[in-house]
């Protein structure tokens, strides 16, 4: 006979008597209401409700937390049903002294015959006063690229420089390995490659979620909230997506949302404000994905809150496949001249060049109000990507970095297959930072460069193995790669016109990521079908291929290996390749070979990291 959990209730009052399913652990109570309903009274103290998540079940429990009868926030997390995958933490310290209660409707399946009661994660669920950040993921969890403590991570956000600190917010979801619960993580760093995490910068509110967004340093004081005062311009996504103001004085540390959001509002869906001071015309600029219309909005503002629009750049130019998102628009100098141009970022999600995320851009002119790009002598505008591989996606600039640099980072991933990668304790990184520069084509067509980032020279440790000056054969020739795989290789080579190199990082398994420079087209491929898992995504697999802008037959390569990524610049970043691979071992094989034998290989070195 099938209980009625709510008749029960209403009769006797809840607590009582003890029901099935109603216990008592570790100061939590829980109380099953009905098939899909849960109370969860958090009746004694400690720092964190840890909760146990279960990432194979599709549906998310909606969990209201009650302070004082209160509607708190609402989260959402894969709430554990037949086995514990990870657990997630749930900050309770604040609520000490007050009654705090999680009123959760959980997802029972169509197929489920289940009744909440059954699930696993109510024993799971306990106070402590700890939560163990230990990575547990050393295989594929990256030693030298940024990557959450744990749970999910997509776009950087509002990065700013400030007093030697380089500010990295990102796109985080707290409670679990999947997207959701839009949150700004905070981590900070003074060399862009250690990276210290800080507490959640900016957390849902009644307007929403926290999409991505900007942050710049207000050294003139022009919003009213103090010289130098960080302001950071987020979307809030709730039914709709609309624009929102936060401030901070302790650099970013924690932020004051703005009472009067949204700033910005408009009638169709529009996200990612990047803001950024205009030296020219002495005031503000934004510009914003007017995702769906596939285009950018540009405003002007003299506050950082009263925005005027001015402009609007892209409608039916470029890549238009999928939605524009997260843009970026700033100075560049044209190498070798007093002269810049203006550079508009344009993350396109899907239609990249080999599916789904990627990194588009145009050059041209930009007077404060409009952005104009240049053209192809037939007068059409060229489709420019900043990378060739499959995974660097969402990728904007730090604001009031050193030196006029213009410093990046992308997310390391793909919205193809980013939740389906095998991990789970954190889901994915940043790719490296990199400079981002002008240089001109051999055709005479400027292009961005990602030059690596000078910090990362600093990683370079012992040589494992080097080469100069000798021929790269027609037969195989084998260097040494470090046991743990983690490397960066420098290479040097000249081919012939006719010529096809290849260079191949393999493991004692036959899993293997090969590169191919062929000299008659101009392009480098990067291979990686057989590169160790890839079967999780029938997207995963794959070969990407970019042009190399040069027509020397000379190039450079720099390849960052890490746990789960490769990184390839050729010729100082004028082209890219990022692309994830998990092997199931370190590739610890690096092997050359030529088709006509007479490419010559002018100098390699591989490095070991130094952390
Ligand atoms: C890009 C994006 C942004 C949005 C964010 C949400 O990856 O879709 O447009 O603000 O992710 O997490």
């Amino acid at each position: 006979m099938k209980f009625n959990h709510k008749l029960l209730m209403t009769a006797f009052g809840i607590g009582m008597f003890s029901f099935p399913g109603l216990h008592a652990a570790d100061g939590v109570e829980v109380n099953h209401l009905g098939t899909n309903n849960t109370l969860v009274r958090v009746k004694g103290e400690g720092k964190y409700l840890i909760l146990p998540i279960q990432e194979t079940f599709e549906d998310d429990a909606k969990i209201n937390v009650l302070v004082d009868g209160k509607l708190e926030e609402t989260i959402y997390a894969r709430l554990a049903k037949t086995k514990t995958d990870y657990t997630v933490p749930y900050d309770i310290s604040k609520y000490a002294g007050k009654n705090l209660v999680l009123d959760i409707v959980t997802p029972q399946g169509r197929n489920s015959v289940r009744d909440a009661a059954d699930d696993v994660c109510w024993e799971g669920m306990i106070i402590s006063d700890t939560f163990d950040t230990t990575n547990t993921e050393t295989k594929y969890r990256p030693a030298y690229h940024h990557t959450p403590l744990y749970g999910w991570m997509n776009d950087p956000n509002g990065m700013f420089y400030k007093d030697g600190v380089w500010h990295l917010y990102y796109q985080k979801n707290p409670y679990g390995s999947k997207w959701q619960n839009m949150t700004w993580g905070h981590s900070t760093s003074t060399d862009l490659i250690n990276w210290e995490h800080l507490p959640d910068a900016i957390k849902p509110d009644g307007l929403g979620a926290i999409f991505s967004g900007s942050a710049v340093v207000d050294h003139n004081n022009t919003a009213g909230y103090g010289e130098d005062a960080v302001i950071a311009l987020f979307t809030s996504a709730g039914t709709s997506q609309m624009q929102s103001f936060a401030h901070s004085n302790d650099d970013g540390l924690t932020f004051e949302v703005y009472p009067g959001n949204p700033i910005i509002t408009l009638d169709t869906e529009a996200r990612d404000p990047n803001m950024f001071w205009n030296e020219k015309t002495g005031e503000w600029n934004l510009i914003l994905a007017h995702a769906l219309e596939k285009e950018m909005l540009i405003f002007t503002s003299p506050d950082l809150k009263n925005w005027t629009l001015q402009s609007a750049f892209g409608k039916n130019l470029g890549a238009q496949e999928g939605v524009w998102e997260c843009p970026d628009l700033f100075e560049l100098q044209i190498p070798g001249t007093d002269k810049t141009k203006w550079v508009l970022i344009s993350n396109i999600n899907p239609g990249g060049p080999f599916g789904g995320s990627a990194v588009q851009y145009f050059i041209g002119d930009f007077d404060g109000k409009t952005f104009v790009s240049d053209t192809n002598p037939d007068g059409t505008v060229p489709t420019k990507w900043l990378d060739y591989g499959k995974d660097n996606y969402a990728l904007v600039s730090w604001s009031n970095a050193p030196d006029n640099r213009r410093t990046t980072v992308g997310w390391m991933s793909n919205w193809q297959y980013a939740a389906d990668v095998p991990t789970m304790q954190f889901r994915s990184a940043n790719t490296l930072p990199r400079d981002l520069q002008l240089f001109t084509s051999p055709e005479g067509e400027l292009y961005v460069a990602s030059v690596p980032s000078p910090e990362l020279d600093k990683l370079r440790g012992k040589v494992i193995d080097k080469a100069s000056d000798k021929n790269i054969g027609n037969h195989v020739s084998n260097y040494k790669l470090p046991a743990d795989g983690i490397c960066e290789i420098d290479l040097t080579f000249e081919a012939t016109n006719a010529d096809v190199v290849t260079f191949t990082l393999s493991n004692n398994k036959g899993e293997k990521v090969v590169m191919k420079y062929d000299a008659k087209n101009r392009t480098m491929s990067f291979d990686r079908r057989e590169s160790g898992i890839v079967d999780f995504n029938q997207k995963f697999p794959a070969i990407t291929v970019s042009p190399t802008f040069e027509n020397s037959g000379k190039v450079n390569l720099r390849v960052f290996v890490d746990r789960s990524s490769i990184e390839l610049f050729g010729n100082n970043g004028q082209f890219v390749m990022t692309n994830l691979v998990f092997p199931n071992e370190p590739y610890t094989t690096l092997s050359m070979e030529s088709k006509n034998g007479d490419a010559r290989l002018q100098d390699l070195k591989v490095y070991e990291v130094k952390l």
